[in-house]
């Protein structure tokens, strides 16, 4: 009886070590821009998403390089100890060290790249570089439901606005691109102008909510699937100009119907776009990712629309929205699983297309 449960208890011990042993246990890290993030992912599943944000760019209004790297630098360490305490995983348990390999900021992506390399050759770990675009896309299958392929995904960050058909996990190609700015910098840009702090894209997002879309701006003319920001920006400001030497007070007066017409306008054009391209590629599995998806106006644009165009659609959880290494974790995982790994020889990449 004695030796049956011992035996039975040894069976269980035994089957524990080897699911342990099946899970393919990830650290990653993402530092391509102002944000040092680091994610453990095991079986599939992202245990810690840990970002360590760097308020030093909001004096500036925008992110400054050097001192986001200087910033990467001291949060690198703490950040990665956090996320495996946080997952509960220890160095040992790991069996791949991911990292945002471009593009980005060189002096960030040195950081994080580095670290990478140096953990994976201390640790004798295999290293795998993702591309923080593709990631951000990938970002889908961080948690259920998961888009059907193919599908397509409206990119939206801070320096990147893309459509981009999905056809495998790794397997993507741009259909269309912005022409200068991107919508998180049509954001930023425009709460500059309206003295907002930086990211304005957040705070634009609030205020539009208590105002009315009541104001004009001019959409640009450019290719079916072109993207373009720049001229907007520049309409706004003569608009502003205009009000203001009528009234000083303008935009303290109608902030928030401000950025509500703004707001609108960009989510406009965004839609417009992705509409095209749905019904070129006869898709109707559409995704969005990125910073800007984390926009209330573009999240209820995509639902409505949608809707009415008997679209499926995604949106992630504001978490795996802005640059996270979660995504990167996810994006790593196909990559084990095809075997592509990187040695020590890579180096950062600060445009990278795919
Ligand atoms: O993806 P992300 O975190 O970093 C880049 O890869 O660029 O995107 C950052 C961008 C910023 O421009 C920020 O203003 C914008 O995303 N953003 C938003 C919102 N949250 C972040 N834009 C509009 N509405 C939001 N709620
Ligand atoms: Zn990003």
């Amino acid at each position: 009886m004695v030796i049956d449960t011992m035996m039975q208890y040894f069976i269980l011990l035994v089957y524990q070590i080897l699911q342990t042993l099946n899970k393919l246990t990830l650290l990653a890290i993402e530092s391509s821009c102002d944000d040092t993030s680091v994610a453990i992912l095991q079986d599939g599943k992202v245990l810690s998403n840990c970002v360590a944000s760097q308020d030093a760019h909001r004096l500036y209004g925008g992110v400054v390089p050097e001192l986001a790297s200087r910033a990467h630098l001291e949060n690198i360490i703490p950040t990665v100890l956090l996320a495996l305490e946080k997952a509960r995983v220890s160095k040992q348990d790991l069996d791949a060290v991911a990292v945002t390999r471009g593009p980005g900021l060189l002096g960030s992506l040195i950081v994080g790249v580095t670290f990478a390399k140096s953990f994976a050759l201390a640790l004798d770990l295999p290293l795998i570089e993702v591309n923080h675009m593709q990631a951000h896309v990938l970002a889908h299958f961080a948690e259920a439901p998961y888009p059907r392929f193919p599908f397509l995904c409206l990119t939206v960050s801070g320096g990147h606005t893309q459509i981009v058909l999905i056809k495998d996990h790794l397997d993507m190609e741009v259909l269309g691109s912005t022409i200068d700015d991107a919508a998180g910098e049509a954001f930023d840009k425009t709460g500059k102008i309206l003295g907002l702090d930086y990211p304005a894209g957040p705070i634009i997002d609030k205020l539009a909510k208590q105002g009315q879309a009541r104001y004009t701006f001019t959409k640009p003319k450019v290719g079916e699937l072109e993207f373009s920001f720049s001229g907007l920006k520049t309409n706004i400001l003569q608009f502003l100009k205009k009000e203001v030497s009528k009234n000083p007070d303008f935009v303290k007066e109608n902030v928030e119907d401000i950025c509500a017409s703004v707001q609108q306008t960009i989510v406009d054009i965004l839609m417009e776009k992705l509409e095209i391209a749905a019904r070129k590629h006869n898709i109707t599995e559409v995704a969005i990712a990125g910073g800007v998806s984390a926009n209330s106006g573009l999240r209820s644009a995509l639902e409505t629309r949608g809707a009415a165009l008997g679209w499926n659609t995604y949106i992630p959880a504001f978490q795996f929205c802005t640059d996270n290494a979660g995504m990167i974790a996810v994006a790593a995982k196909y990559k084990y699983e095809k075997g592509e790994f990187s040695d020590q020889s890579m180096k950062p990449i600060t445009r990278w297309a795919f």
